[in-house]
């Protein structure tokens, strides 16, 4: 008989990363039969046309060009002044909204999601996300007893479901006083899907309607793949729609140092409140630096130092954001293949816009991702399809892979 030690809360928690899981499959495959012979299409990283691992060279030469000193002191608990200045930059650009602003440094992307469930929802609260998703975002709330519900993202239209979101946002305000909405926008993972304007006027509609006396809203923007979303200032527009929100809708902007530098590994990230009242702002600060005192303490400093450097420097910048347009173009080449090929044998895909992973919609992806494996093909079975990062899979390799992907799924009954 196996024993258990844990507390009531932790029993039985495992979390079995079918990302993981399915990147394993594809090593060893490659093992067995070469790397040439294996796609995979698990990986969330960049890898280039010859599979290998992307750092953006200036980044790099930042990075290693920084004293000892910065690379082991400690930093500042909210986070290193200069890169919350500059952080602002990273994320708004050109778009800063009005209001009362503030950010607090994070382990990654991750940790500004999870100061935020804990934060702004109580035990028991249900926290609002669509049904394609991040699966951490799950595991993250279920870690801290929240639970964790989904409304349909895309009509029989492939639109941006409004209809969908209001229906949900009302259901739960009707049951808890904060709500906490996930939202991933530009670049979403797994699909790729990007809100128009006209959708976030939508979202913010049935936001600002919802949010009456006594109930709040928070709205949690992960903007994970900004970086590689489209032209800079053009993905940026969004946030000029944050200005004026009532005092209980706090926007919570997610941001992440993994992709947009390459420093995946490095776990450096921030949450960016926006308010129109400054005590929200000001609780937001507090409350949340207090978080990351009890959880982490202070996050990396050397990362940080490596975005206020190169964003104080306006030739750095420059190069940094020509490298990052580099590998956008050379993900997006790889998606517009396989979108197009994907078209021409009748294939099924989600509207892909940009970013790192595009999405098969299917009612067996365990199946079909099985069957795959029979062609060397790796990708991630989600709940409501295949998820295939293109971000990691050379141009050459993506040439036939829809019309494999369309023969694995006729193959299992699809
Ligand atoms: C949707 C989404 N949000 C946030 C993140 C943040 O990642 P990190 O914690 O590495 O910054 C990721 C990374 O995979 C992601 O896919």
């Amino acid at each position: 008989m196996t024993m258990s030690i844990a507390a009531k809360h932790a029993k039985g928690k495992s979390a079995q990363d079918k990302i993981f899981g399915a990147n394993a499959a594809a090593v060893a495959a490659a093992a067995k039969y070469g790397k040439d012979a294996v796609t995979n299409a698990t990986i969330g990283a960049i890898l280039d046309e010859d599979e290998k691992l992307v750092c953006l060279p200036t980044v790099e030469e930042v990075f290693r060009g920084l004293s000892t000193n910065e690379m082991i002191a400690y930093a500042p608990i909210s986070g290193l002044p200069e890169y919350l200045d500059c952080v602002l930059t990273a994320a708004f650009g050109n778009s800063r909204p009005e209001g009362y602003i503030a950010a607090v440094a994070t382990a990654g992307g991750t940790g500004a999601i999870h100061h935020a469930i804990w934060n702004y929802t109580d035990n028991g609260d249900t926290v609002l996300c669509s049904d394609w998703y991040w699966g951490a975002y799950k595991v993250l709330c279920q870690d801290m007893g929240r639970n964790f519900t989904t409304y349909k993202m895309l009509d029989e239209n492939n639109k941006f479901n409004l209809p969908a979101l209001k229906e949900k946002v009302d259901e739960l305000l009707a049951k808890q006083d904060n709500l906490l909405y996930l939202l991933n926008t530009p670049a979403h993972n797994p699909t790729g899907y990007s809100l128009s304007g006209e959708d976030m006027d939508g979202v913010l509609a049935i936001l600002k309607e919802a949010a009456v006396p006594g109930k709040n809203i928070v709205f949690f923007l992960d903007v994970a793949y900004i970086d590689y979303a489209g032209e800079k200032e053009e993905v940026r527009k969004i946030f000029k729609k944050l200005s004026g929100l009532p005092a209980n809708i706090l926007c919570i902007v997610g941001y992440s140092m993994s992709k947009g530098f390459t420093m995946y590994g490095q776990r450096t990230g921030a949450m960016i409140g926006v308010s129109s009242d400054k005590s929200v702002i000001d609780e937001f600060a507090a409350i949340n630096q207090y978080t990351s005192r009890a959880t982490w303490s202070n996050i990396n400093r050397p990362a940080m130092r490596t975005l206020a450097t190169i964003y104080s420097d306006p030739e750095l910048l420059a190069k940094v954001c020509a490298e990052r347009d580099y590998y956008y173009q050379m993900i997006k080449a790889r998606a517009d293949l396989f979108a197009k090929e994907a078209e021409e044998c009748g294939l099924p895909m989600l509207p892909y816009v940009a970013g790192f992973f595009l999405s098969i919609p299917a009612k067996n992806p365990d199946a079909i991702c099985e069957k795959l494996h029979e062609d060397n093909i790796f990708a991630v079975p989600l709940a409501a399809g295949v998820r295939i990062a293109v971000c990691a899979v050379p141009l050459k390799k993506i040439k036939g892979m829809a019309v494999k992907v369309n023969a694995a799924m006729q193959a299992v009954g699809e």
